[in-house]
């Protein structure tokens, strides 16, 4: 009578160690995960370039979009012609917040510009905003 050898046994207990032992470390990489550093922040828009300020296809065509982040009105006045402007009101300096009817306007007092060139179209502002070099990157609204 033999006895059955141990080698399969302990060669599956071999490989079961080994495997117990990855699976440790890939759980115990999988915990940290969550208390890393965050996330970056998803790369720019295909053919967006540095600077980019918006998608043109964001920005209506009669209207713009304000964009405070970066105190910055863009402007579409007619298809394809972007403009953009310096977001402080030129009367006591509130930032503008809204593009509508061909005006760009400021909550505060009421002042209203033109979204095609910045000029005053409603006081009490006297100056116009100043307006601010864009050009047009692929898909993208830059500062020139
Ligand atoms: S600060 Fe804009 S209207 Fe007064």
């Amino acid at each position: 009578m033999s006895l059955p050898t141990s080698t399969t046994s302990v060669g599956r207990r071999s490989f079961l160690a080994g495997a117990c032992a990855t699976c440790a470390a890939a759980v115990a990489g999988c915990a940290g995960y969550g208390s890393g550093p965050a996330p970056a922040a998803p790369p720019p828009p295909a053919g967006a370039a540095a600077g980019a300020l918006v998608s043109t296809a964001d920005v209506p065509v009669g209207g713009g979009v304000a964009l405070a982040a970066q105190n910055v009105v863009v402007t579409q006045p007619t298809a394809g012609t972007f403009k953009a402007f310096d977001a402080t009101c030129t009367h006591q300096g509130c930032t503008v917040n809204e593009v509508a009817e061909g005006t760009i306007r400021c909550p505060c007092h009421g002042s209203s510009f033109s979204a095609a060139d910045g000029s005053v179209t409603g006081g009490p502002a006297t100056a116009p905003l100043p307006e601010k070099a864009v050009k047009v990157v692929g898909n993208a609204v830059t500062l020139a």
